[in-house]
């Protein structure tokens, strides 16, 4: 990196699946990824949980039982062991397993909702769930069923999520990008906005992307790697 940083500086951490891949979560695309075996037209989106609740629901059950099975790997314990020295440092999340929250990472945005919150989509009421499941026959007082507190295919951003998010990413001076394919929209656009704001923009990530080309800095290598190396340049 060509310039210091200082304690008080801010810093970004821009995760996607890749960052849970060395915990034993599956990505979403290539090889293992989820959206090869399952449909998301019939998993992951709103007409589907109208059309069949429980197949969606049983869905999710399974993922937050995966998700359980997981543990959080040596490059989350490096995000936590940065966050305590540089204490502006916020992770902005596409992932929905909780994992950053497990390694005691601070300050996380979750982008794409959380597999352990459940929400009324007839009020806009959401609940904590942390207790694994099971999700299906669960009912706001309204009446309505709940669903798993998720951005499905088709749904909106939540609207404070996506304001925090700029203005976090707006006012960063370092922006690390983790295991994302920047495929899905608005996340693939935050990379941009934080090298327009003028923050120095890195892309841990072993295959390259649509947006390698626009980085400072590219480590080429997993995410438990990627960061072990990320630190040392920090620290040097
Ligand atoms: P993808 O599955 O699209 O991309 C995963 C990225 O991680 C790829 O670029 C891989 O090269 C990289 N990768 C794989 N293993 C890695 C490792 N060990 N270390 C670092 N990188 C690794 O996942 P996302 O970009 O997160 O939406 O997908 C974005 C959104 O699409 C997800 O949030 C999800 C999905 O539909 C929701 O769940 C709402």
């Amino acid at each position: 990196m060509n310039f210091k940083l200082e304690t008080n500086h801010n810093i970004v951490f821009f995760t996607g699946a890749g960052m849970s891949a060395e915990s034993g979560v599956p990505t979403y695309r290539g090889s293992g990824g989820i959206w090869n075996e399952y449909k998301w037209e019939e998993y992951a989106c709103e007409s589907a949980f109208q059309k069949n609740p429980n197949h969606v629901l049983s869905f999710h059950e399974l993922r937050r039982i995966e998700a359980l099975k997981c543990k959080p790997h040596s490059g989350h314990l490096i995000i936590k062991k940065i966050q305590d020295k540089y204490q502006n440092t916020t992770i902005i999340t596409q992932n929905i397993d909780g994992m950053h929250q497990r390694a005691d990472n601070q300050n996380v945005i979750e982008l794409h909702g959380s597999l352990w919150k459940i929400r009324c989509q007839a009020d806009g009421k959401k609940f904590e769930d942390l207790e694994n499941g099971p999700y299906a026959n669960r009912y706001c007082d309204c009446g309505e069923i709940l669903r798993p507190d998720i951005v499905w295919f088709q749904d909106m951003l939540d609207e404070k999520i996506i304001k925090k998010t700029i203005s976090t990413i707006s006012r960063c001076l370092l922006f690390i990008s983790i295991g994302t394919s920047a495929s899905v929209w608005p996340a693939a656009g935050f990379p941009k906005l934080a090298r327009e704001s003028g923050a120095y923009c890195i892309e841990i990530n072993p295959e390259k992307t649509e947006l390698s080309s626009m980085y400072d800095e590219v480590i080429r290598e997993k995410a438990g790697k990627g960061l072990e190396l990320f630190l040392r340049g920090l620290l040097s």
